[in-house]
C-alpha cells in the first residue's frame, strides 16, 4: 500500500485517479477535507477495493501513528497543504499548522516507523514531499529559471510555510537517513482545480457574466504545467528518484496572466459564444496581491536528464482539455460553489474593482 495525503484536493485526486489506472497497489487517502478537499473528485472509485479513505489531520500524531502501524505503507506521498497564496495573506495560521506542523508530524511518525523496518523494507521505503517553485521567490525578466540549486527566498506566508517544510524534509534525510524525495513544481492547471485559483476562477466567472479579476497590471508570469504531467513526474520520482534529492518539475510554458486570461476568453468565445460581444469585455483590473511575485520559471532539465521525464501536453493542448472539462462537468462546478466559497469571493474581491 501507498499513503497519499491531501488526495481529495486538486493534484492529489488527479494523482490517485491516474495511479490506480496504471497500478493495482492499494492507496490510502488521508485527508482532513478542508474547504479544498472534495471526495466527489474520486467518486469514480466508489466500490474499488484498492481505494481507501480516512478523514484525518496530518498534524494528528496519534491518528497518523496508528495508520502507519496498521497499514504498513511502502511509501507516503505528501500532497496535503493549505495551497492558496491569497488565503495565506488573510489567515496565515492554518498554513503553519498544516504545512509546517503537519509535515513535521508526518516526518516524525515516518521516521519511527521506518527505523523499525527490516533492512530491505527500510531501503525501499520512500517519503515523497510535494512542494512548489514558490520557495525560490521571484525572478526578474532576464533571470535564468529556478534550478534545484537556486537559494530559497520565499515571499508569502504560503511559500514560507512550504519552504519550512522542505527544510524539515531535507534535515530528516541528512540527520536520520530517512529516504526522502522532494519535488518543486510550477503552476498546475486541469480538471478538479478549485475555482479560487486563476484559471478555473476565470472560466467560471466568464460563463457567469462576472468580472474577470486581473491583479495589478496582469504582466506577472507563471510557468504552467498540465496536472496530468505533474502526476507522471511524481510517479517517475517515486519509482526511480534518488533518496535525498530534489527535482524541479515544470512545463517550459511561461505566460503573462493577462495573456492566459485572454486565451481563455477566446476559447470560450469559440466554444460557448455570448449573445453579444466577447468574454474579453469582462476583464477587470483589480488591486494587486500584496508582495506579488513577478515571475516564476522552472528549469526541469534534471528530471528530463536523470529520469527521462518530459511533459506530454503543450499549454495549447492542456488548456483546451481544461476548458472542455469545465464545460462538460456543470454538476462538479455546482457542487464546489458552496456558501463558504461565496464568502471567500466576497472577502477577496468585494469592493476591489479598479477599472
Ligand atoms: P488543494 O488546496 O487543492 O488540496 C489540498 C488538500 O489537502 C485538500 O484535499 C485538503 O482537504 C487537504 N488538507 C489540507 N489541510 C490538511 C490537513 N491538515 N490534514 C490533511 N489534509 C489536509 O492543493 P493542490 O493544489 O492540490 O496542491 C497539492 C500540493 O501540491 C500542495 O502541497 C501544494 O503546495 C503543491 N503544489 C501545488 C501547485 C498548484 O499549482 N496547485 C503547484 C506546485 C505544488
Ligand atoms: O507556482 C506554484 C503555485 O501556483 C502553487 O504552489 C500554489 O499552490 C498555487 O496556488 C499557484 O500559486 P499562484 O499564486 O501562482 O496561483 P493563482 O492561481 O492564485 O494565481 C496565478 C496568478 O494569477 C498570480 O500571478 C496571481 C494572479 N491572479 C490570481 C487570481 C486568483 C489574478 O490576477 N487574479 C486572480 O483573481
Amino acid at each position: 500500500m501507498i499513503f497519499v495525503t491531501g488526495g481529495a484536493g486538486f493534484i492529489g485526486s488527479n494523482f490517485i485517479l491516474d495511479y490506480l489506472s496504471r497500478h493495482d497497489e492499494h492507496v490510502l487517502n488521508i485527508d482532513k477535507l478542508t474547504y479544498a478537499g472534495n471526495p466527489y473528485n474520486l467518486g469514480s472509485l466508489d466500490g474499488d477495493a484498492r481505494y481507501h479513505f480516512v478523514q484525518a489531520d496530518v498534524a494528528d500524531h496519534a491518528k497518523i501513528a496508528e495508520l502507519f502501524s496498521r497499514h504498513r505503507p511502502r511509501a507516503i506521498l505528501h500532497f496535503a497543504a493549505e495551497s492558496h497564496v491569497d488565503r495565506s495573506i488573510h489567515s496565515p495560521g492554518e498554513f503553519i499548522h498544516t504545512n509546517v506542523n503537519g509535515t513535521f508530524n508526518l516526518l516524525e511518525v515516518a521516521r519511527h516507523y521506518w527505523s523499525d523496518l527490516e533492512a530491505q523494507q527500510r531501503q525501499e521505503f520512500r517519503f515523497l514531499h510535494v512542494s512548489t517553485d514558490e520557495v525560490y521567490g521571484t525572478l526578474g525578466s532576464d533571470d535564468a529559471p529556478f534550478s534545484e540549486t537556486t537559494p530559497y527566498a520565499p515571499n508569502s506566508p504560503y511559500s514560507a510555510s512550504k519552504a519550512a517544510s522542505d527544510h524539515l524534509v531535507r534535515a530528516y534525510h541528512h540527520t536520520y537517513g530517512l529516504p526522502t524525495l522532494t519535488t518543486n513544481c510550477s503552476n498546475n492547471y486541469g480538471p478538479y482545480h478549485f475555482p479560487e485559483k486563476l484559471i478555473p476562477l476565470v472560466i467560471l466567472n466568464a460563463l457567469d457574466g462576472k468580472p474577470l479579476p486581473i491583479y495589478g497590471d496582469g504582466q506577472q508570469i507563471r510557468d504552467w504545467l498540465f496536472v496530468g504531467d505533474h502526476c507522471t513526474a511524481i510517479r517517475e520520482v517515486l519509482a526511480r528518484g534518488v533518496p535525498g534529492e530534489t527535482y524541479n518539475i515544470g512545463g517550459w510554458n511561461e505566460k503573462a496572466n493577462l495573456d492566459v486570461v485572454r486565451t481563455l476568453c477566446d476559447m470560450l468565445d469559440e466554444l460557448k459564444p455570448k449573445a453579444a460581444g466577447s468574454y474579453r469585455d469582462q476583464i477587470t483590473f483589480v488591486q494587486d496581491r500584496p508582495g506579488h511575485d513577478r515571475r516564476y520559471a522552472i528549469d526541469a532539465r534534471k528530471l528530463e536528464r536523470e529520469l527521462g521525464w518530459k511533459p506530454a501536453e503543450t499549454f495549447e493542448t492542456g488548456i483546451a482539455k481544461t476548458v472542455r472539462w469545465y464545460l462538460d462537468n456543470p454538476q462538479w462546478v455546482a457542487n464546489v460553489r458552496s456558501g463558504g466559497y461565496l464568502k471567500w469571493l466576497e472577502l477577496q474581491y468585494g469592493g476591489k474593482e479598479k477599472s
